[in-house]
């Protein structure tokens, strides 16, 4: 099958290179602004020239945001092409309409790349989902914030020196505060639950902390208790009510939470049989993500005809019946507090206009 890439940064150019020889999958036109020396293909800053290519199968989308993403995928679709994106803002802003216009125009649209890196995420959970009935999806599936955390836990170095190092390394979003603020995070829980559960999430309905207010002394007072924070995503269906929320979590040392180091995503489901299942990965980076893409492709070529779930009914999020327990922060003292998800973020909003730099998490 002939691929037109849409896209040659981290992720485009380590799946051209993982591509490069095979005879099964072949890029025949990237699309870049730029020149690209050494590219065995014809490159072109005209998408049409991908899109009215009757030679070309599959357009691979990974130049990222929301526009011109958009319109070239609607548009690759329409022309008949089966479309393999690593775009999580795409797939989770435009759910529903893009597996809809898949169907209608009999083509196949893979995503697997778009949550947990390069870890076989988003098919194995479609696989349990055709098994089971699900009750739960969670995990830590934002690379930059399990490393940044991870450096500041385990090297004690500065946040913006670990973010620094993060971006450096091509991991962070364009905009690094999608990662750090959890907004990555929370595409990845809602692309995750709507499959899961066959619903569609609108992830604005989804409260969302982040790393940001998390300091060193932090970090430290929970390593005196035996504890490490990370970034943890956590969806629930339970009596046909939909939790759903992304907050900073304290994991006993000894827990594989705590010592999943660097860019390292783990992501579990519950199936009302299965039990649980955890994943563990490379959740971002260039080779890992491109070999997901990749598969995705294989998939393709392998006559893979269905999207990973069959049902997309739009579900409100509803966080009242969900419980934990809470760590806050408030003018430098902890307390804690067992309450329903929905009252602990309402809770941390007042603790907010008291003290700007407050801190919440989950204690699990
Ligand atoms: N910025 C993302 C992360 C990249 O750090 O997880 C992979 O989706």
């Amino acid at each position: 099958m002939r691929v037109g890439l849409l896209g040659f940064g981290t992720v485009g150019s380590h799946f051209y290179e993982l591509v490069r020889g095979r005879q099964d999958v072949q890029v025949k036109t990237v699309l870049s602004r730029r020149p690209r020396t050494g590219v065995d293909a014809r490159v072109t800053a005209n998408v049409q020239d991908i899109l009215q290519d009757p030679e070309i199968g599959i357009v691979v989308e990974v130049m990222g945001g929301l526009h011109p993403a958009y319109e070239y995928v609607c548009a690759a679709m329409r022309a008949g092409k089966h479309v393999v994106t690593a775009n999580k803002l795409l797939m989770c802003d435009k759910y529903g309409e893009l597996v809809s216009l898949a169907a209608s125009c009999g083509v196949c649209l893979r995503c697997t790349a778009a949550v947990g890196g390069g870890i076989p995420w988003l098919t194995s959970l479609a696989g349990a989902a055709q098994v089971d009935t699900l009750t739960a999806v969670e995990g830590i599936l934002n690379g930059t914030t399990n490393y940044i955390l991870s450096a500041m836990t385990r090297r004690g170095i500065g946040f913006s020196e670990a973010l620094q190092e993060a971006q450096a390394l091509g991991y962070a979003e364009a905009d690094p505060a999608a990662d750090v603020d959890g907004l990555d995070a929370r595409r990845k829980l809602s692309l995750s639950a709507d499959m899961a559960f066959g619903v569609i999430l609108r992830e604005e309905e989804v409260p969302c902390l982040g790393i940001g207010h998390i300091t060193q002394g932090d970090i430290a007072a929970a390593r005196d208790r035996g504890q490490v924070y990370k970034l943890v995503a956590s969806a629930a269906r339970r009596e046909g009510r939909v939790s759903a929320y992304v907050c900073p979590a304290l994991f006993a040392a000894s827990t594989p939470e705590a010592n999943l180091e660097g860019t390292g995503n783990l992501i579990t489901l519950y199936g009302e049989r299965l039990g649980r299942q955890s994943f563990l990965g490379a959740g971002a980076g260039g080779w890992p993500t491109g070999a997901n893409v990749l598969r995705d492709c294989l998939a393709v070529n392998g006559g893979c005809e269905s999207f990973y779930a069959s049902a997309m009914v739009p579900q409100a999020v509803d966080n009242t019946a969900a419980e934990g327990k809470w760590l806050f922060r408030v003018n430098g003292a902890y307390t804690t507090k067992r309450e329903s998800v929905a009252e602990a973020f309402s809770d941390y909003a007042r603790c907010l206009k008291e003290d700007p730099c407050a801190f919440m998490a989950q204690m699990r």
